[in-house]
């Protein structure tokens, strides 16, 4: 009877034991508080299902890096040679002790993995919030995103297992924040309010931008492109749909020597989809494929509608977007995304991770343009605020982020974000672009920015009273969601040449454009500024400036330093 008695007691403190959580959990990765804006509501019911990613530790993440440079810098003897699918995937897949290591965690806590991105380097879970809890040392809590009155469960800091600390960059969401909206308008905004204009005209004058504009400011050849095996993604979020009647309007207005039947091809992910109801037109939408259909003229472009159901655990289809391409054998070889959020929103580790998965969809040969937001240097929109709100993603180095101008004779547009990150330091190709900068400002803001992290944006383009065709009327919008889309067209028209001298598209681009070649190529911005947080913002400057990037383009010197 006693031993009996002394085995089931014992049966009994395993039991409560909790194997694994008290074990050896360490901290990973904490946040004093929820942003401003999402209010607590207090823990998370128990039983309810949370669908966790785990980004495991890749096998050489810095050598993916370092040949990411080596194929974009162009003095490299490797310019231009991408890496293929299964060439990046070595890089960054996980090591097979790491998959054993984590698996067999799991495994011991009842839980199985699921492949979640091509190399396997994020894997998904599902489990509820008291199991989550218990794993992870955390406390998932309801917060409500006051705005919208969204509701998302988050945790201000979780633990993994120590002998995991190695295998394990980040669980997601965890501590990062998403300001997802109910339904349009939304959290990672289109950048660009609109202001209804009139009806359709065709410009004749460029106080509104048109292509004719674009094409004359920038010398954008009218002529077609010929490459089919080229093309441009276009990034669509948040239900915004493009719509192919308001693209045939504003190409028979402004396009009248393209067929005005030229369109675009639509693929999705995540449950996308592409609803043609005039009422379900999306201004950035809209915008987006008639800056890329109408001004690539004859380069194929892609809409990619990312729905709802994302797989990225509330990055709302940022990371599911990246990984989409990456798993093509040939992605896209240009792809412009108009949207964003304040970088103060993610975690380092979460920010870190998107960052590198830009950096392999440059190293298969994809250039990666961002709007970098629209509210000077209050960041993504005009907002209150005592230092400069840095945007994600623009602050990644492996992508190249676009600022706005305005007018003919060009000058930076007041609501082009630009700063420095707060999570990125400097990357090589930028140093002395920004020190000659920061040494011109001088104690100017000093304390409001931080003189370590990258600048942005790199480049600009017009994005001040841009026409577009809307529910069937005319309109102009402004916002860097025009810049991004213009000079995505110009990379993939440089492309389209490149690729019928039988040569490499771009890829990624900064190496090039801050050469002393690139720099050439653009039209240096010195005008112009960007207030924001009760200031008049940074000024813009003869060179490189956070309002204009190194500046706007000019065709035909890309194309003689690209070598054509
Ligand atoms: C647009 O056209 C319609 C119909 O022709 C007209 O009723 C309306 O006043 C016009 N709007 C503007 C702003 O010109
Ligand atoms: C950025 O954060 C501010 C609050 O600090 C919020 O008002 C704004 O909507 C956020 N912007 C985006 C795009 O998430
Ligand atoms: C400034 O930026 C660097 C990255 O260059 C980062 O490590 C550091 O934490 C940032 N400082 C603040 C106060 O955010």
């Amino acid at each position: 009877m006693v031993k009996v008695a002394i085995f089931l007691a014992s049966l009994l403190t395993l039991a409560l034991a909790k194997p694994h959580a008290a074990r050896d959990l360490r901290l990973h990765e904490r946040r004093e508080r929820a942003p401003a804006g999402f209010a607590s509501k207090g823990p998370a019911a128990s039983d309810k299902v949370l669908r966790l990613r785990l980004a495991l530790r890749q096998t050489d993440i810095k050598g993916l890096q370092d040949a990411l440079y080596d194929v974009s810098t162009p003095s490299s003897a490797n310019y231009g040679q991408h890496l293929s699918k299964e060439e990046v995937n070595a890089f960054v897949a996980p090591k097979a002790e790491t998959v054993a290591a984590v698996n067999a965690w799991l495994a011991e806590n009842g839980l199985t993995a699921t492949k979640m991105s091509p190399a396997g380097d994020w894997i998904g879970i599902q489990t509820t919030v008291e199991k989550a809890n218990e794993l992870f040392d955390a406390q998932f809590s309801t917060f409500t995103h006051e705005e919208s009155g969204v509701d998302s469960i988050r945790t201000l800091e979780y633990s993994i297992p120590e002998s995991l600390k190695e295998h394990i960059n980040l669980v997601h969401p965890t501590i990062s924040f998403t300001r997802r909206p109910l339904g349009p308008p939304t959290v990672s905004t289109p950048l660009s309010p609109i202001v209804p204009q009139g009806n359709l005209t065709a410009a004749a004058s460029c106080s509104t931008f048109t292509p004719a504009c674009l094409q004359s400011l920038y010398g954008i050849p009218t002529t077609a492109a010929t490459e089919s095996t080229n093309s441009i993604a276009v990034a669509g979020f948040i239900e915004q749909y493009a719509n192919a009647a308001d693209l045939k309007s504003f190409l028979t207005a402004d396009r009248s020597d393209m067929s005005s039947s030229t369109t675009f091809t639509l693929e999705t992910l995540d449950g996308g989809s592409n609803p043609q109801t005039t009422s379900k037109a999306g201004v950035e939408a809209d915008l987006d494929v008639q800056y890329t259909v109408g001004l690539a003229t004859g380069v194929p472009t892609a809409f990619i509608s990312v729905g709802d159901n994302y797989q990225d655990g509330d990055l709302e289809g940022f990371l599911d977007i990246v990984n989409y391409l990456l798993d093509k054998d040939t992605p896209n070889q240009v792809m412009t995304t108009s949207y964003g959020e304040n970088e103060s929103d993610m975690s380092v580790a979460l920010a870190d991770s998107l960052c590198n998965a830009y950096a392999q969809l440059g190293a298969r040969g994809t250039s990666v343009l961002f709007a970098s937001g629209d509210g000077g240097v209050s960041g993504s929109q005009s907002q209150s605020c005592t230092t400069f709100v840095p945007t994600f993603p623009s602050g990644c180095p492996f992508l190249t982020s676009v600022g706005a101008t305005t007018g003919t004779s060009e000058k930076g547009a007041t609501l082009s974000a630009g700063g420095f990150s707060n999570i990125f330091g400097t990357p090589d190709y930028q140093t002395s672009a920004k020190a000659a900068y920061l040494q011109t400002l001088g104690s100017t803001y000093s304390g409001k920015y931080n003189a370590s992290g990258r600048g942005y944006p790199d480049v600009a383009a017009i994005g001040q009273s841009v026409g577009i065709v809307y529910e069937g009327r005319s309109t102009s919008v402004s916002g860097t969601s025009c810049a991004s889309p213009i000079f995505a067209s110009v990379i993939a028209l440089l492309n389209d040449r490149l690729i019928a001298a039988g040569q490499s598209p771009l890829g990624f681009l900064n190496p090039f454009l801050y050469s002393d070649a690139g720099v050439a190529a653009l039209n240096d911005i010195t005008s112009g500024n960007n207030p924001g947080c009760s200031t008049t913002g940074f000024p813009a400057a003869a060179g490189w400036d956070p309002v204009t990037g190194l500046g706007t383009p000019n065709f035909a010197n890309l194309l003689a330093a690209v070598g054509l």
